[in-house]
Parts: C-alpha cells; structure tokens; sequence
C-alpha cells in the first residue's frame, strides 16, 4: 500500500502498512464539489467511516473550486502574521480550517504532531518549502521505524563491509521517509542515524497555484508555508487529521525544536479573544 491509500483517521505513526510513494499529479478529479459548504458536508460523510482514504480526501478537496464568496467569512487577516480560522471541527475527527497570509508572511518550518496535513490554495499564491528532520529529533514515526529496525536487526546479519547500515529482508520493515535506499539484490538498506545535521537540509520547494491541493506528513518530512509575494495576500484551506493542538517548530540554522501550542484567529467566523499571544506556527526566526 503507498502513502496514497493510508487510512488517515489513524495517526500517521499507526500505519503500519504505509510507503513512502509520490503523489499522482494531477488528480483525477471525479466529481465537482460545488461549495464549501457542500465539500465540508462530503467530508464529514468521508471522515464518519474508519477508513479514510488519504487520495480520497486529495480528490475531494481537489473537486472544490475556490469562491471567495464561500469562504470570505472566514477570511480574517491580520498586519503582523498569518492567521488561523477554524471552519468546522469535524466531529472531533478532523478540523478544517482557512489560513489568511498577508504579503510577505509565512510559518515556521512544523512537524504535523503526527497527524496528515492537507491543504488547498484558495487565493493568491503559496510556497511550500520542505526540509529532512534534524537527526537529533524523534518523530512519533521515526520511533516506531527505529523499534521496527531493532526487530530486523535481530533477524538479519549486518554484513561485515557495511557496519553502519542495516540490511532488511523482513517484510516488517517499512520505508517511511529515512533516507533509504536498496544494495544490488533490491534487500532495503537504512543508514543509521549517527549523522550530524546542524543547519537544516531543505530538501524542496512547490509552488502552489490556485485550487492546488498537498499533502505532507510527519514521515514525508517537515515543511514551512510562504507567501512569496510583497504586495497581494493569499488565502489557503487546511484540513488536520487527527486534529491537534500543538506541535514543534525548528530552528533551521540548528534544528532545535519547540513546542508551540496552535490557536484560532476566528472560530466559525467570529474573532477571538486574543488571548495566547503565539498565534500557532507563525515564522519567528
Ligand atoms: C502551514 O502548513 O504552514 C500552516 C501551519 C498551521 O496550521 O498553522
């Protein structure tokens, strides 16, 4: 199974079955959601089954086309930062949410708290800039690779010439996003993670286009969002899944993480108090 039909109610740590694949592009759209509202009400159908289909999600989000009609009410920007408007909470399953960038702004490079991220451009223009893990820092998925490579490591001799590398022909051991690659009999190598990664490794950037969804999760990597332009703003929509309330942001000349809590600009259309000062992963470096 690749990463495209990963049950995404799970979090991304949970499954247990998924590799690492590239996402077809361009989605096959299958059907025109006509609306927000509709598309929020397509996938609470989706998300009230145990298995969500990680495409089937893409697809669906895809078959939206942006109208700011649908969605000004929720569009809410501020000077300094980009902000977080919560659209719907999805029964606990998902939340959904529009993010409002003025020009110039941008978030931290973010983990997704082990959860699937994807996310749709609705207006203007975005960069999604991506970076490896610092080695230092543990995923929820790079623990449960490394426990899986204690397993495989039991098994399986480590051959003499390779000392640092791990050789797996266990059909337990899963590619989730380490740099891995195969020796002439196409067994899976991993590289241990002793390398020292001081400055993070950006390792892609993707411009986003109007209507374009992505995806990222905690085993693709780690990534920042940027509005690239001085003049115009740009608005995106963002569904989490698991919802969740904080996650780290890194430093990307050390690659220190911190724990951020996240926060709602609005909340169905209405503004918030501004209580917590630390609007969610805003770029603070
Ligand atoms: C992003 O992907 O850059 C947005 C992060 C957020 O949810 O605040």
């Amino acid at each position: 199974m690749d990463v495209e039909n990963a049950n995404c109610k799970m979090r991304v740590s949970q499954c247990t079955d998924m590799e690492i694949i590239p996402i077809e592009r361009p989605l096959k759209i299958t059907e025109e959601i006509t609306g927000l509202q509709r598309l929020v009400e397509e996938l609470h159908k989706v998300f009230s089954s145990d298995h969500v289909n990680v495409q089937d999600v893409q697809k669906l989000m895809a078959g939206y086309k942006s109208n700011q009609k649908d969605w000004k009410k929720y569009a809410k920007f501020d000077r300094f930062r980009y902000t977080r408007n919560l659209v719907d909470a999805g029964n606990g399953a998902f939340n959904i949410m529009i993010l409002c960038w003025g020009p110039g702004h941008a978030s931290a490079i973010h983990d997704h708290a082990d959860s699937h991220c994807f996310m749709k451009l609705l207006s203007g223009n975005l960069e999604e800039v991506r970076y490896e893990w610092p080695s230092t820092v543990e995923s929820e998925v790079r623990k449960v690779q490394n426990s899986r490579r204690r397993c495989c490591s039991q098994s399986e001799e480590l051959a003499d010439n390779m000392t640092d590398l791990e050789i797996c022909h266990n059909d337990s051991c899963h590619n989730y996003g380490v740099k891995v690659s195969s020796n002439q009999n196409g067994d899976c190598i991993k590289y241990s993670d002793g390398y020292c990664a001081e400055e993070m490794e950006e390792v892609g950037r993707t411009r986003l286009e109007v209507n374009d969804v992505c995806y990222i999760n905690d085993a693709l990597g780690l990534h920042r969002m940027e509005n690239p332009s001085h003049v115009d703003s740009a608005v995106s929509l963002h569904l989490y899944c698991p919802p969740f309330d904080s996650c780290r942001v890194f430093d990307a000349r050390t690659g220190k993480p911190t724990e951020v809590k996240v926060t709602f600009w609005s909340m169905y259309g209405k503004k918030m108090n501004r209580i917590i000062e630390a609007n969610a992963v805003a770029d603070s470096q």
